[in-house]
Protein backbone atom coordinates (compact mmCIF):
# COMPACT_ATOMS: atom_id res chain seq x y z
CA UNK A 1 0.00 0.00 0.00
CA UNK A 2 2.58 2.53 0.89
CA UNK A 3 4.71 1.46 -1.90
CA UNK A 4 2.10 1.50 -4.10
CA UNK A 5 1.20 5.22 -2.89
CA UNK A 6 4.61 6.08 -3.05
CA UNK A 7 4.64 4.74 -6.83
CA UNK A 8 1.31 6.97 -7.25
CA UNK A 9 3.35 10.15 -6.44
CA UNK A 10 6.25 9.56 -7.69
CA UNK A 11 4.77 8.95 -11.30
CA UNK A 12 2.52 11.81 -10.89
CA UNK A 13 5.56 13.93 -10.98
CA UNK A 14 6.48 12.75 -13.70
CA UNK A 15 5.35 15.50 -17.11
CA UNK A 16 6.81 13.32 -20.16
CA UNK A 17 4.09 10.14 -19.49
CA UNK A 18 5.05 8.56 -22.88
CA UNK A 19 8.48 8.18 -21.88
CA UNK A 20 7.71 6.70 -18.38
CA UNK A 21 4.82 4.47 -19.97
CA UNK A 22 7.30 3.12 -22.79
CA UNK A 23 9.91 2.01 -20.25
CA UNK A 24 7.94 0.62 -17.24
CA UNK A 25 5.49 -1.10 -19.92
CA UNK A 26 8.98 -2.68 -21.37
CA UNK A 27 10.96 -3.40 -18.07
CA UNK A 28 7.55 -5.12 -17.22
CA UNK A 29 7.74 -7.20 -20.45
CA UNK A 30 10.92 -8.07 -19.65
CA UNK A 31 10.33 -8.92 -15.86
CA UNK A 32 7.12 -10.69 -17.07
CA UNK A 33 9.30 -13.01 -19.20
CA UNK A 34 11.83 -14.01 -16.71
CA UNK A 35 9.51 -14.73 -13.92
CA UNK A 36 6.34 -16.44 -15.96
CA UNK A 37 6.91 -19.43 -14.10
CA UNK A 38 5.58 -17.72 -10.38
CA UNK A 39 1.86 -17.60 -9.68
CA UNK A 40 -0.38 -14.96 -9.00
CA UNK A 41 -1.41 -16.88 -5.70
CA UNK A 42 1.62 -17.35 -3.96
CA UNK A 43 2.28 -13.64 -4.26
CA UNK A 44 -0.71 -12.74 -2.97
CA UNK A 45 0.83 -14.84 0.03
CA UNK A 46 3.62 -12.73 0.03
CA UNK A 47 2.02 -9.89 0.68
CA UNK A 48 2.87 -8.22 -2.27
CA UNK A 49 -0.57 -7.52 -3.74
CA UNK A 50 -0.53 -4.01 -3.08
CA UNK A 51 1.95 -3.64 -5.03
CA UNK A 52 -0.18 -4.48 -8.01
CA UNK A 53 -0.91 -0.76 -7.95
CA UNK A 54 2.59 0.11 -9.23
CA UNK A 55 1.59 -1.27 -12.86
CA UNK A 56 -2.30 -0.45 -12.93
CA UNK A 57 -2.82 3.15 -11.44
CA UNK A 58 0.27 4.50 -12.88
CA UNK A 59 -0.76 3.36 -16.25
CA UNK A 60 -4.19 4.83 -16.30
CA UNK A 61 -2.65 8.33 -14.51
CA UNK A 62 0.24 8.32 -16.99
CA UNK A 63 -2.10 7.90 -20.18
CA UNK A 64 -4.93 9.78 -19.02
CA UNK A 65 -4.29 13.17 -21.04
CA UNK A 66 -3.81 10.56 -24.42
CA UNK A 67 -5.63 7.25 -25.49
CA UNK A 68 -4.52 4.70 -23.61
CA UNK A 69 -2.64 1.64 -26.35
CA UNK A 70 -3.76 -1.84 -25.75
CA UNK A 71 -2.86 -3.50 -22.67
CA UNK A 72 -0.06 -6.23 -23.22
CA UNK A 73 -1.72 -8.35 -20.46
CA UNK A 74 -4.40 -9.26 -19.11
CA UNK A 75 -5.12 -9.25 -15.45
CA UNK A 76 -7.87 -11.08 -13.51
CA UNK A 77 -10.68 -9.86 -12.61
CA UNK A 78 -9.51 -10.47 -8.94
CA UNK A 79 -6.56 -8.09 -9.39
CA UNK A 80 -8.55 -5.14 -11.23
CA UNK A 81 -11.00 -5.54 -8.14
CA UNK A 82 -8.40 -5.08 -5.92
CA UNK A 83 -6.63 -2.22 -7.50
CA UNK A 84 -9.55 -0.63 -8.10
CA UNK A 85 -10.06 -0.41 -4.18
CA UNK A 86 -6.71 0.30 -3.04
CA UNK A 87 -7.08 3.27 -5.67
CA UNK A 88 -9.83 4.54 -3.99
CA UNK A 89 -8.27 4.18 -0.84
CA UNK A 90 -5.12 6.00 -2.05
CA UNK A 91 -7.57 8.73 -3.59
CA UNK A 92 -9.20 9.37 -0.05
CA UNK A 93 -5.78 9.40 1.61
CA UNK A 94 -4.76 12.04 -0.68
CA UNK A 95 -7.29 14.01 -0.55
CA UNK A 96 -7.44 14.28 3.26
CA UNK A 97 -3.70 15.05 3.48
CA UNK A 98 -4.43 17.78 1.68
CA UNK A 99 -7.53 19.22 2.64
CA UNK A 100 -5.91 21.00 5.38
CA UNK A 101 -5.21 23.78 2.61
CA UNK A 102 -8.93 25.43 2.18
CA UNK A 103 -7.31 27.87 -0.62
CA UNK A 104 -7.52 24.69 -2.72
CA UNK A 105 -10.78 23.67 -4.37
CA UNK A 106 -9.80 19.99 -4.84
CA UNK A 107 -12.53 19.26 -6.84
CA UNK A 108 -11.27 15.91 -8.92
CA UNK A 109 -8.44 13.64 -9.22
CA UNK A 110 -7.51 15.46 -12.28
CA UNK A 111 -7.39 18.81 -10.53
CA UNK A 112 -4.76 16.95 -7.88
CA UNK A 113 -2.61 15.42 -10.18
CA UNK A 114 -1.93 18.99 -11.59
CA UNK A 115 -1.66 20.78 -8.27
CA UNK A 116 0.89 18.27 -7.39
CA UNK A 117 3.08 18.84 -10.95
CA UNK A 118 2.73 22.80 -10.34
CA UNK A 119 3.50 23.21 -6.64
CA UNK A 120 5.54 20.21 -5.43
CA UNK A 121 7.93 19.31 -7.59
CA UNK A 122 9.05 22.65 -9.94
CA UNK A 123 12.56 21.12 -11.26
CA UNK A 124 11.37 17.99 -12.48
CA UNK A 125 12.83 18.07 -16.06
CA UNK A 126 16.17 17.54 -13.90
CA UNK A 127 14.60 14.57 -12.71
CA UNK A 128 13.13 12.48 -14.52
CA UNK A 129 15.95 9.96 -14.93
CA UNK A 130 16.05 9.62 -11.46
CA UNK A 131 12.23 8.95 -11.17
CA UNK A 132 12.49 6.19 -13.72
CA UNK A 133 15.24 4.42 -12.40
CA UNK A 134 13.82 4.38 -9.00
CA UNK A 135 10.07 3.14 -10.83
CA UNK A 136 12.20 0.70 -12.40
CA UNK A 137 13.74 -0.32 -8.30
CA UNK A 138 10.73 -0.24 -7.25
CA UNK A 139 9.42 -2.73 -9.92
CA UNK A 140 12.34 -4.81 -9.18
CA UNK A 141 11.23 -5.01 -5.49
CA UNK A 142 8.07 -6.08 -6.64
CA UNK A 143 8.25 -8.25 -9.30
CA UNK A 144 11.69 -9.83 -8.81
CA UNK A 145 11.31 -10.32 -5.17
CA UNK A 146 14.34 -12.90 -4.04
CA UNK A 147 11.91 -15.24 -1.99
CA UNK A 148 9.49 -16.12 -4.60
CA UNK A 149 12.11 -18.19 -7.05
CA UNK A 150 12.45 -20.73 -4.31
CA UNK A 151 8.93 -20.86 -3.58
CA UNK A 152 8.96 -18.79 -0.45
CA UNK A 153 12.13 -20.52 1.01
CA UNK A 154 13.79 -17.41 1.98
CA UNK A 155 17.10 -19.76 3.75
CA UNK A 156 18.81 -19.97 0.01
CA UNK A 157 18.81 -15.82 -0.41
CA UNK A 158 19.70 -15.41 3.51
CA UNK A 159 22.56 -17.73 2.82
CA UNK A 160 24.13 -16.27 -0.03
CA UNK A 161 23.49 -13.07 1.77
CA UNK A 162 25.43 -14.16 4.92
CA UNK A 163 28.32 -16.10 2.43
CA UNK A 164 29.12 -13.18 0.71
CA UNK A 165 28.99 -10.99 3.80
CA UNK A 166 31.80 -13.33 5.20
CA UNK A 167 34.09 -13.10 1.58
CA UNK A 168 33.94 -9.11 2.43
CA UNK A 169 34.76 -9.53 5.90
CA UNK A 170 38.00 -11.77 5.25
CA UNK A 171 38.91 -9.10 3.03
CA UNK A 172 38.72 -6.44 6.01
CA UNK A 173 41.42 -7.88 8.62
CA UNK A 174 43.58 -9.71 6.30
CA UNK A 175 45.21 -6.70 5.83
CA UNK A 176 46.13 -6.41 9.41
CA UNK A 177 46.30 -9.69 10.59
CA UNK A 178 45.39 -9.98 13.92
CA UNK A 179 47.07 -11.79 16.78
CA UNK A 180 43.86 -14.04 17.28
CA UNK A 181 42.39 -15.96 14.15
CA UNK A 182 39.21 -17.20 16.24
CA UNK A 183 38.36 -13.37 16.69
CA UNK A 184 37.35 -13.24 13.31
CA UNK A 185 33.42 -13.46 13.53
CA UNK A 186 30.86 -14.43 10.87
CA UNK A 187 28.20 -11.93 10.10
CA UNK A 188 25.88 -13.08 12.18
CA UNK A 189 27.66 -13.99 15.04
CA UNK A 190 29.19 -10.83 15.53
CA UNK A 191 25.93 -8.83 15.29
CA UNK A 192 24.73 -11.08 18.67
CA UNK A 193 28.06 -10.45 20.05
CA UNK A 194 27.73 -6.71 20.80
CA UNK A 195 25.22 -7.95 23.58
CA UNK A 196 27.93 -10.22 25.39
CA UNK A 197 30.97 -8.02 25.27
CA UNK A 198 29.43 -4.88 26.07
CA UNK A 199 29.97 -1.57 23.93
CA UNK A 200 32.64 -0.15 24.69
CA UNK A 201 34.98 -3.92 24.21
CA UNK A 202 32.75 -3.92 20.74
CA UNK A 203 33.78 -0.44 19.76
CA UNK A 204 37.39 -1.78 20.00
CA UNK A 205 37.33 -4.68 18.39
CA UNK A 206 34.97 -2.77 15.57
CA UNK A 207 38.81 -0.42 15.04
CA UNK A 208 40.30 -3.71 14.54
CA UNK A 209 37.96 -5.48 11.72
CA UNK A 210 37.01 -8.16 14.33
CA UNK A 211 33.19 -7.10 13.86
CA UNK A 212 30.96 -7.99 11.12
CA UNK A 213 32.15 -4.34 9.34
CA UNK A 214 35.42 -4.31 7.41
CA UNK A 215 37.81 -2.07 10.29
CA UNK A 216 37.08 2.05 9.30
CA UNK A 217 39.91 3.24 6.94
CA UNK A 218 41.41 6.52 8.14
CA UNK A 219 41.89 9.04 5.97
CA UNK A 220 45.15 10.89 6.43
CA UNK A 221 43.45 14.27 4.97
CA UNK A 222 41.14 14.27 7.40
CA UNK A 223 41.53 17.30 9.79
CA UNK A 224 39.92 16.83 13.72
CA UNK A 225 38.53 19.74 14.88
CA UNK A 226 35.89 21.04 17.53
CA UNK A 227 32.47 22.61 17.68
CA UNK A 228 31.60 24.38 21.15
CA UNK A 229 28.30 22.24 22.88
CA UNK A 230 25.31 23.98 25.17
CA UNK A 231 27.83 22.85 27.97
CA UNK A 232 30.09 25.40 28.95
CA UNK A 233 33.85 24.70 28.67
CA UNK A 234 32.71 21.44 26.64
CA UNK A 235 33.36 20.43 23.00
CA UNK A 236 32.09 18.27 20.57
CA UNK A 237 35.11 16.61 18.60
CA UNK A 238 34.27 16.74 14.88
CA UNK A 239 36.58 15.91 11.89
CA UNK A 240 35.75 17.54 8.15
CA UNK A 241 37.15 16.04 4.46
CA UNK A 242 37.52 18.32 2.11
CA UNK A 243 37.77 17.74 -1.32
CA UNK A 244 40.87 16.29 -2.61
CA UNK A 245 41.61 18.74 -4.98
CA UNK A 246 41.61 21.51 -2.65
CA UNK A 247 44.92 21.25 -0.46
CA UNK A 248 45.86 24.53 0.47
CA UNK A 249 43.95 26.39 3.51
CA UNK A 250 43.00 29.09 1.48
CA UNK A 251 41.44 26.70 -1.18
CA UNK A 252 39.57 24.65 1.01
CA UNK A 253 37.60 27.80 2.48
CA UNK A 254 36.47 28.09 -0.94
CA UNK A 255 34.36 25.06 -1.30
CA UNK A 256 31.07 25.18 -2.80
CA UNK A 257 29.57 24.69 0.97
CA UNK A 258 29.42 21.68 3.34
CA UNK A 259 28.00 18.57 4.36
CA UNK A 260 26.81 18.18 7.57
CA UNK A 261 27.29 14.30 7.87
CA UNK A 262 26.09 11.87 11.47
CA UNK A 263 27.50 8.39 11.59
CA UNK A 264 25.88 5.05 12.42
CA UNK A 265 26.57 2.12 15.07
CA UNK A 266 23.10 2.22 17.10
CA UNK A 267 23.87 5.08 18.80
CA UNK A 268 26.24 3.30 20.70
CA UNK A 269 29.71 2.38 18.22
CA UNK A 270 31.27 4.66 15.90
CA UNK A 271 33.04 8.10 15.99
CA UNK A 272 33.61 11.07 13.93
CA UNK A 273 36.83 8.87 12.28
CA UNK A 274 34.82 5.57 11.06
CA UNK A 275 33.29 6.71 8.07
CA UNK A 276 36.02 8.74 6.49
CA UNK A 277 35.75 7.32 2.67
CA UNK A 278 32.15 8.13 3.07
CA UNK A 279 33.04 11.71 3.56
CA UNK A 280 35.02 11.55 0.65
CA UNK A 281 33.46 10.46 -1.32
CA UNK A 282 30.72 12.83 -1.03
CA UNK A 283 33.35 16.02 -0.52
CA UNK A 284 34.48 14.71 -4.41
CA UNK A 285 31.47 14.44 -5.67
CA UNK A 286 29.96 17.77 -4.56
CA UNK A 287 33.03 19.55 -4.14
CA UNK A 288 31.81 20.24 -0.62
CA UNK A 289 33.72 20.12 2.90
CA UNK A 290 32.14 17.45 4.68
CA UNK A 291 32.21 17.84 8.43
CA UNK A 292 31.10 14.70 10.55
CA UNK A 293 30.31 15.08 14.28
CA UNK A 294 31.37 12.71 17.00
CA UNK A 295 28.64 13.14 19.26
CA UNK A 296 28.17 11.39 22.74
CA UNK A 297 26.80 7.42 22.68
CA UNK A 298 24.63 5.69 24.58
CA UNK A 299 24.63 3.52 26.99
CA UNK A 300 27.26 5.98 28.81
CA UNK A 301 25.41 9.25 27.64
CA UNK A 302 21.54 8.47 26.10
CA UNK A 303 18.26 10.41 24.91
CA UNK A 304 19.18 12.97 24.44
CA UNK A 305 23.11 13.84 24.75
CA UNK A 306 23.55 12.34 21.44
CA UNK A 307 20.96 14.26 20.05
CA UNK A 308 21.67 17.77 21.45
CA UNK A 309 25.40 17.60 20.36
CA UNK A 310 23.95 17.21 16.60
CA UNK A 311 21.58 20.18 17.32
CA UNK A 312 24.90 22.42 18.30
CA UNK A 313 27.10 21.28 15.41
CA UNK A 314 24.09 21.58 13.01
CA UNK A 315 23.41 25.25 14.24
CA UNK A 316 27.05 25.84 14.19
CA UNK A 317 27.11 25.14 10.37
CA UNK A 318 24.20 27.09 9.34
CA UNK A 319 26.09 30.25 11.11
CA UNK A 320 29.82 29.51 10.02
CA UNK A 321 29.83 27.28 6.85
CA UNK A 322 29.96 30.31 4.72
CA UNK A 323 32.85 32.03 6.44
CA UNK A 324 34.94 28.27 6.89
CA UNK A 325 34.26 26.48 3.87
CA UNK A 326 32.84 29.00 0.86
CA UNK A 327 29.45 27.81 1.21
CA UNK A 328 26.11 27.51 3.23
CA UNK A 329 25.32 24.02 4.72
CA UNK A 330 23.85 22.15 1.75
CA UNK A 331 23.55 18.80 2.69
CA UNK A 332 22.68 17.09 6.24
CA UNK A 333 22.89 13.16 6.25
CA UNK A 334 23.85 9.73 8.21
CA UNK A 335 23.89 5.77 8.18
CA UNK A 336 21.13 4.23 10.22
CA UNK A 337 21.16 5.79 13.59
CA UNK A 338 22.79 8.78 11.79
CA UNK A 339 19.85 8.79 10.06
CA UNK A 340 17.92 9.33 12.80
CA UNK A 341 19.57 11.85 14.04
CA UNK A 342 20.31 13.81 10.97
CA UNK A 343 16.21 14.06 10.52
CA UNK A 344 16.42 15.26 14.33
CA UNK A 345 18.84 17.90 13.14
CA UNK A 346 16.75 18.73 10.24
CA UNK A 347 13.18 19.74 11.79
CA UNK A 348 15.30 21.18 14.67
CA UNK A 349 16.83 23.84 12.47
CA UNK A 350 13.83 24.43 10.58
CA UNK A 351 12.30 25.37 13.53
CA UNK A 352 14.93 27.54 14.93
CA UNK A 353 15.99 29.44 11.36
CA UNK A 354 13.79 30.85 8.91
CA UNK A 355 15.72 30.47 6.18
CA UNK A 356 17.94 27.70 5.14
CA UNK A 357 20.04 26.97 2.42
CA UNK A 358 19.84 23.02 2.46
CA UNK A 359 19.81 21.60 -0.75
CA UNK A 360 19.28 17.95 0.27
CA UNK A 361 19.17 15.16 2.31
CA UNK A 362 20.92 11.46 2.32
CA UNK A 363 19.24 9.42 4.53
CA UNK A 364 20.55 5.96 4.36
CA UNK A 365 19.30 2.92 6.18
CA UNK A 366 18.05 5.16 8.82
CA UNK A 367 15.97 4.54 11.68
CA UNK A 368 12.58 6.85 11.88
CA UNK A 369 10.31 5.08 14.16
CA UNK A 370 11.70 3.97 17.57
CA UNK A 371 8.81 2.17 18.91
CA UNK A 372 8.65 -0.95 16.72
CA UNK A 373 7.21 -0.98 12.54
CA UNK A 374 5.87 -4.15 10.94
CA UNK A 375 9.52 -4.80 9.99
CA UNK A 376 11.22 -4.18 12.58
CA UNK A 377 9.08 -7.12 14.19
CA UNK A 378 8.31 -9.88 11.24
CA UNK A 379 11.81 -9.62 9.31
CA UNK A 380 13.31 -12.39 10.77
CA UNK A 381 17.14 -13.13 12.04
CA UNK A 382 18.07 -10.74 9.64
CA UNK A 383 22.59 -10.03 9.22
CA UNK A 384 24.27 -7.03 10.69
CA UNK A 385 20.54 -6.03 13.05
CA UNK A 386 18.85 -9.11 14.00
CA UNK A 387 15.79 -8.06 16.19
CA UNK A 388 17.23 -8.54 19.58
CA UNK A 389 20.42 -6.37 18.66
CA UNK A 390 18.09 -3.70 17.38
CA UNK A 391 16.25 -4.27 20.61
CA UNK A 392 19.91 -3.40 22.56
CA UNK A 393 20.50 -0.37 20.95
CA UNK A 394 17.23 1.06 21.34
CA UNK A 395 17.28 0.34 25.02
CA UNK A 396 20.26 1.43 25.42
CA UNK A 397 19.24 4.67 23.80
CA UNK A 398 16.05 5.03 25.52
CA UNK A 399 16.33 3.23 28.60
CA UNK A 400 13.63 3.07 30.79
CA UNK A 401 11.63 4.59 28.19
CA UNK A 402 7.54 4.24 27.72
CA UNK A 403 6.66 3.13 24.12
CA UNK A 404 4.10 6.46 24.62
CA UNK A 405 7.12 8.33 25.27
CA UNK A 406 9.10 6.95 22.02
CA UNK A 407 6.82 7.95 20.55
CA UNK A 408 6.73 11.77 21.18
CA UNK A 409 8.73 13.22 17.69
CA UNK A 410 11.86 14.10 19.95
CA UNK A 411 12.26 10.84 20.06
CA UNK A 412 11.03 9.18 16.76
CA UNK A 413 10.94 11.78 13.62
CA UNK A 414 8.26 10.03 11.91
CA UNK A 415 5.52 11.09 14.03
CA UNK A 416 6.87 15.28 13.71
CA UNK A 417 3.92 17.40 12.13
CA UNK A 418 5.05 18.09 8.88
CA UNK A 419 2.42 20.66 8.48
CA UNK A 420 4.36 23.64 9.69
CA UNK A 421 7.53 22.76 7.54
CA UNK A 422 5.43 22.71 3.98
CA UNK A 423 6.92 24.39 1.05
CA UNK A 424 10.43 24.27 3.45
CA UNK A 425 11.65 20.72 3.39
CA UNK A 426 14.03 19.77 1.49
CA UNK A 427 14.66 17.25 -0.81
CA UNK A 428 15.45 14.07 0.70
CA UNK A 429 16.66 10.83 -0.63
CA UNK A 430 16.26 7.99 1.52
CA UNK A 431 17.81 4.20 0.56
CA UNK A 432 17.38 0.84 2.32
CA UNK A 433 17.78 -2.59 1.15
CA UNK A 434 15.54 -5.14 0.86
CA UNK A 435 17.45 -7.21 3.65
CA UNK A 436 17.07 -4.40 6.45
CA UNK A 437 14.62 -4.54 9.31
CA UNK A 438 14.32 -0.42 9.08
CA UNK A 439 12.41 -0.70 5.50
CA UNK A 440 9.90 0.43 6.96
CA UNK A 441 11.53 3.18 7.95
CA UNK A 442 12.81 4.66 5.05
CA UNK A 443 9.70 3.64 3.04
CA UNK A 444 7.15 5.36 5.34
CA UNK A 445 9.25 8.20 6.02
CA UNK A 446 9.80 9.03 2.39
CA UNK A 447 6.15 8.76 2.03
CA UNK A 448 5.31 11.03 4.63
CA UNK A 449 7.73 13.60 3.22
CA UNK A 450 6.07 13.09 -0.19
CA UNK A 451 2.76 13.43 1.15
CA UNK A 452 3.99 17.07 3.46
CA UNK A 453 4.63 17.93 -0.05
CA UNK A 454 8.19 17.59 -0.06
CA UNK A 455 10.71 16.36 -2.66
CA UNK A 456 11.95 12.43 -1.63
CA UNK A 457 13.33 9.51 -3.49
CA UNK A 458 12.91 5.97 -1.86
CA UNK A 459 15.75 3.65 -3.39
CA UNK A 460 15.51 0.32 -2.41
CA UNK A 461 18.34 -1.96 -3.10
CA UNK A 462 16.87 -5.71 -3.52
CA UNK A 463 19.12 -8.23 -1.43
CA UNK A 464 21.00 -5.40 0.19
CA UNK A 465 21.73 -5.76 3.92
CA UNK A 466 21.54 -3.10 7.06
CA UNK A 467 24.54 -1.29 6.40
CA UNK A 468 25.62 -1.81 2.80
CA UNK A 469 27.01 1.52 2.19
CA UNK A 470 29.75 0.74 4.42
CA UNK A 471 30.81 -2.41 2.40
CA UNK A 472 31.78 0.06 -0.48
CA UNK A 473 32.71 -1.44 -3.37
CA UNK A 474 32.63 -5.26 -1.98
CA UNK A 475 28.81 -5.42 -2.23
CA UNK A 476 27.42 -4.53 -5.64
CA UNK A 477 24.08 -3.01 -3.59
CA UNK A 478 27.06 -0.57 -2.11
CA UNK A 479 28.38 0.45 -5.31
CA UNK A 480 24.67 0.97 -6.65
CA UNK A 481 23.91 2.86 -4.05
CA UNK A 482 26.90 5.22 -4.12
CA UNK A 483 26.53 5.33 -8.20
CA UNK A 484 22.70 6.83 -7.17
CA UNK A 485 23.87 9.14 -4.29
CA UNK A 486 26.50 10.77 -6.85
CA UNK A 487 23.63 11.27 -9.06
CA UNK A 488 21.34 12.73 -6.33
CA UNK A 489 24.14 14.95 -5.05
CA UNK A 490 25.41 16.05 -8.50
CA UNK A 491 21.68 17.00 -9.11
CA UNK A 492 20.96 18.95 -5.91
CA UNK A 493 24.12 21.01 -7.14
CA UNK A 494 23.32 21.75 -10.78
CA UNK A 495 20.06 23.05 -9.40
CA UNK A 496 21.75 25.87 -7.57
CA UNK A 497 23.37 26.56 -10.79
CA UNK A 498 20.12 26.62 -12.72
C1 LIG B 1 -10.72 21.96 -11.35
O1 LIG B 1 -11.09 22.85 -10.32
C2 LIG B 1 -11.78 24.02 -10.73
C3 LIG B 1 -12.05 24.84 -9.49
O2 LIG B 1 -10.86 25.14 -8.82
C4 LIG B 1 -13.07 23.64 -11.45
O3 LIG B 1 -13.71 24.80 -11.94
C5 LIG B 1 -12.74 22.72 -12.62
O4 LIG B 1 -13.93 22.29 -13.24
C6 LIG B 1 -11.95 21.52 -12.14
N1 LIG B 1 -11.53 20.69 -13.25
C7 LIG B 1 -11.85 19.41 -13.37
C8 LIG B 1 -11.34 18.73 -14.57
O5 LIG B 1 -12.50 18.84 -12.52
C1 LIG C 1 14.90 -24.39 1.97
O1 LIG C 1 15.98 -24.66 1.09
C2 LIG C 1 17.11 -25.27 1.72
C3 LIG C 1 18.19 -25.46 0.65
O2 LIG C 1 18.08 -24.56 -0.37
C4 LIG C 1 16.71 -26.59 2.36
O3 LIG C 1 17.83 -27.14 3.02
C5 LIG C 1 15.58 -26.36 3.34
O4 LIG C 1 15.14 -27.60 3.86
C6 LIG C 1 14.42 -25.66 2.66
N1 LIG C 1 13.41 -25.34 3.66
C7 LIG C 1 12.11 -25.52 3.46
C8 LIG C 1 11.21 -25.13 4.57
O5 LIG C 1 11.68 -25.99 2.42
C1 LIG D 1 41.90 12.87 15.62
O1 LIG D 1 41.08 12.48 16.71
C2 LIG D 1 41.17 11.12 17.08
C3 LIG D 1 40.24 10.86 18.24
O2 LIG D 1 38.98 11.31 18.00
C4 LIG D 1 42.61 10.77 17.46
O3 LIG D 1 42.69 9.37 17.76
C5 LIG D 1 43.52 11.12 16.32
O4 LIG D 1 44.85 10.87 16.68
C6 LIG D 1 43.36 12.56 15.94
N1 LIG D 1 44.19 12.87 14.78
C7 LIG D 1 45.05 13.87 14.77
C8 LIG D 1 45.82 14.05 13.52
O5 LIG D 1 45.17 14.63 15.71
C1 LIG E 1 16.00 2.21 34.68
O1 LIG E 1 15.42 1.15 35.42
C2 LIG E 1 16.35 0.37 36.14
C3 LIG E 1 15.59 -0.74 36.83
O2 LIG E 1 14.75 -1.37 35.92
C4 LIG E 1 17.07 1.25 37.16
O3 LIG E 1 18.05 0.49 37.83
C5 LIG E 1 17.74 2.42 36.45
O4 LIG E 1 18.30 3.29 37.40
C6 LIG E 1 16.74 3.17 35.62
N1 LIG E 1 17.45 4.17 34.82
C7 LIG E 1 17.02 5.43 34.71
C8 LIG E 1 17.86 6.33 33.86
O5 LIG E 1 16.00 5.82 35.24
Amino acid sequence: MLLGLAAVFLNWSVRLPWDWYHSAQSIRMNEEDDLHTYDEDSEDENGLSSSQTLEEVPEDEASEPISPPPRTTRPSQKRETATKELYRHEIFALLSCFLSRPSEGLVSNYNLTIFLMASELRPVSHLIKLVQSRTLHLQRVVNANPYSKVNGNSSYDLKGLLRRLEEVEARGPSSEPTANPEAQLTGKQSASLITDVGAPKYREMRWKGESAFPAPTVIAAGVNFTIPSREPGRNIPCRVLYPSKRTTDTDRKQCRGSVMHIHGGGWVLGDERSSDPLCQFYADTGDLAVVTVGYRHAPEDPFPKGPEDCFDAGEYLVKNSEKDYGGPLRFIGGESAGGHLSLLVVFHLLKAFSKLDLCGLILNFGCYDLTETPSHVNTGNTPIIPPKTLEHFRNAFLPNMSLLERRSPSVSPYYENLAPFRGRLPSALFTCGTEDPLLDDSVMMGTRWLMAGGEAYIKIYTGGPHGFVAFGEALKEAQMAMGDIATYIEQCMEKLDS
